[in-house]
């Protein structure tokens, strides 16, 4: 099974999980699509020899280019790790039920719509919740709001930070994230 990761950023996520399925002979890593030309994601990706695609909203809005490589490449599964913009329908109709995204929080959750980043620790610390956590879910055509697959969860503590609540958060992302993707491909129809 191959799957392609799209990321914007740092790439932990992307980084953890092509190393989890190194030693997994029937799963890999085929490739990495970015969508910021600086994405240190690009430099962990080079690390391990996997190819690597950069495109902009042009290419992301004309559906040759993306669904092109995906389709020849004979990608399996779409992991989304970090990446900040919403998946175009045509792409997500090319691959019903096979994108997932990992959220740094439990949704449904407070705070605006599509946030990432330090903003969603910061909100649910506003909103003075006692827990958060990661959530894995599809993505169909609305940002966030696909069906939710696994989740997993963490105290916030009197005084903590969104730097504190990252740090936790993260953890929980490396500790989950590959194994929920190997278990669904493991039970995908091919
Ligand atoms: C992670 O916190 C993930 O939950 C969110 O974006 C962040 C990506 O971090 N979707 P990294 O680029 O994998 O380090």
């Amino acid at each position: 099974k191959k799957i392609a990761i799209f990321a914007s950023g740092s790439g932990s996520n992307a980084e953890n999980i092509i190393q989890y399925f190194l030693s997994k002979p029937e799963i890999s890593v085929d490739s990495v699509f970015c969508n910021v030309a600086e994405a240190y994601v690009l430099k962990r990706a080079e690390k391990y020899n996997i190819p690597t695609f950069l495109f902009n909203r042009e290419d992301l809005k004309n559906q040759e280019k993306v669904l092109q490589i995906l389709q020849e490449r004979q990608i399996d599964f779409i992991v989304l790790a970090g990446f900040l913009w919403l998946m175009p329908s045509f792409i997500v109709s090319a691959f019903p039920n096979r994108i997932i995204n990992i959220h740094p929080a439990l949704l449904p959750h407070h705070g605006g719509k599509g946030m990432y980043g330090m903003k969603v620790h910061e909100a649910v610390i506003a909103a003075g919740e006692k827990e958060s956590g990661i959530t894995i879910h599809y993505i169909n055509n609305q940002y966030d709001k696909g069906d939710p697959i696994f989740q997993a969860r963490c105290p916030v503590e009197a005084g903590e930070t969104p730097e504190s609540l990252a740090k936790k958060v993260h953890a929980l992302e490396y500790a989950h994230f590959p194994r929920v993707i190997e278990e669904i491909l493991q039970n995908l129809k091919s």
